[in-house]
C-alpha cells in the first residue's frame, strides 16, 4: 500500500514494513500529543461500525478512539436490532452505511466479507475480523505492544500456543511478523494446527517450528502469545472438548518464562491464562488492550487524511 489516504484495510498482506512503522510511529505521536490537538485530526468526520459477531474490545477501542480524535461514531452492534433481521443484505448494509460515514468498520463470520463489502463500499473498509481468515488490527496493536514493551521486534522469538486452526488473529499476527526477522514457535495440539491453506507463502518469508509441547520452548521465549480454543467455530462440538483446556498458563508456567519476557492475548480469555497470573511482570495482556484504542487511533488518522 503507498499511502494509507481513503484506502480499505482488508488484510495485513496488504501492508509494507514501512506502513506498520508508519502506524507504530503516528501512535506514538497521538500518545504525545495534547489532548485539544487530537481532537482536530477527526473533527467532523463519522465512523460506521457494523458487528455482526460479538465484540469489546475492537468495537470499543475502534469508537473510542474515534472520540480521542474528535470524531463520532454509530452502528450496528447486534445483527437482531436492524433490518438484517428482516433479510436485509450485507451488500445494501453496506451500501447505506458508506452513505452516512466516513468510513466502515466491519466484523463478519464470513471469510472474505471484509473484501466483499470494500467492492460496494463508497467508503473504505476496515476489517474487524472476518471469519477465521483476518483480524489485522489486532496484529497491528500485537506487533507495537511488542516493540513497546520489548523495544524492537527483530531478533524475538515469539511462541504462539493455543487454537491456530480458527483464531484469526493468529494469521494476521504470522503475515505481520513475516516483516521482522524473528524467529516463531507455534504450539498447539495436532488437531489445531495452523491451515495450511492459509498461510500461503508465508514459510518463504518466515521462519517458524510447530510443536505440541509448549515446555520444549518456554524458557527462551521473549513473547509468548496465548489464544482462546474458538468454540463457536468447532463444526463438532464434541471436537472442541477434546482440545478443551488442552494450554492452561498459570503461574508455575510463567516461572519458566524468562524475567523479561512478556505474555501476550488478543482477548477474551476464557481460561487459557489463569486469573493469578494477572499480577506478575510478564503479563501485558491488559496493556496491549489499551494500546489498541492508540493504534486505531492512528489507522484512523492515517486513513481519514
Ligand atoms: N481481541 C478481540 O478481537 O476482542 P473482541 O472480540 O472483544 O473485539
Amino acid at each position: 500500500m503507498k499511502n494509507f489516504s481513503q484506502n480499505d484495510i482488508i488484510s495485513i498482506r496488504d501492508l509494507s514494513k514501512d506502513n506498520l512503522e508508519e502506524i507504530y510511529s503516528k501512535t506514538n505521536e497521538i500518545i504525545e500529543m495534547k489532548a485539544e490537538e487530537r481532537r482536530e485530526i477527526a473533527r467532523g468526520k463519522t465512523l460506521g461500525y457494523l458487528f455482526f459477531e460479538p465484540s469489546t474490545r475492537t468495537r470499543l477501542s475502534f469508537q473510542s478512539a474515534m472520540a480521542l480524535l474528535g470524531g463520532t461514531s454509530f452502528g450496528i452492534a447486534d445483527a437482531t436490532s436492524s433490518s438484517v433481521q428482516k433479510g436485509e443484505s450485507l451488500a445494501d448494509t453496506v451500501r447505506i452505511m458508506s452513505g452516512y460515514t466516513d468510513a466502515i468498520v466491519l466484523r463478519h463470520s464470513l471469510d472474505g466479507s471484509s473484501k466483499f463489502a470494500a467492492e460496494v463500499s463508497s467508503k473504505p473498509i476496515i476489517n474487524a475480523g472476518s471469519g477465521t481468515e483476518e483480524h489485522p488490527t489486532q496484529a497491528i496493536q500485537d506487533l507495537y505492544t511488542i516493540k513497546k514493551e520489548l523495544g524492537k521486534i527483530d531478533g524475538k522469538n515469539i511462541g504462539i500456543v493455543g487454537d491456530l486452526k480458527y483464531g484469526r488473529t493468529v494469521y494476521s499476527l504470522l503475515y505481520g511478523l513475516s516483516n521482522y526477522d524473528v524467529n516463531v514457535h507455534l504450539i498447539s495440539p495436532e488437531s489445531l494446527k495452523i491451515r495450511s491453506d492459509s498461510t500461503y507463502n508465508l514459510k518463504e518469508n518466515l521462519s517458524y517450528t510447530e510443536s505440541e509441547n509448549l515446555d520444549e520452548y518456554i524458557e527462551d521465549l521473549d513473547v509468548l502469545y496465548v489464544t482462546r480454543i474458538q468454540k463457536e467455530r468447532f463444526p463438532d462440538e464434541e471436537e472442541y472438548v477434546k482440545v478443551k483446556g488442552s494450554y492452561v498458563i498459570g503461574q508455575d508456567v510463567v516461572n519458566k518464562m524468562k524475567d523479561d519476557s512478556i505474555l501476550l492475548h488478543p482477548l477474551p480469555r476464557i481460561d487459557e491464562i489463569s486469573t493469578d497470573v494477572d499480577s506478575s511482570k510478564q503479563a501485558k495482556y491488559f496493556q496491549q488492550a489499551e494500546y489498541g484504542k492508540f493504534t486505531r487511533a492512528a489507522i484512523l488518522s492515517l486513513l481519514l487524511q
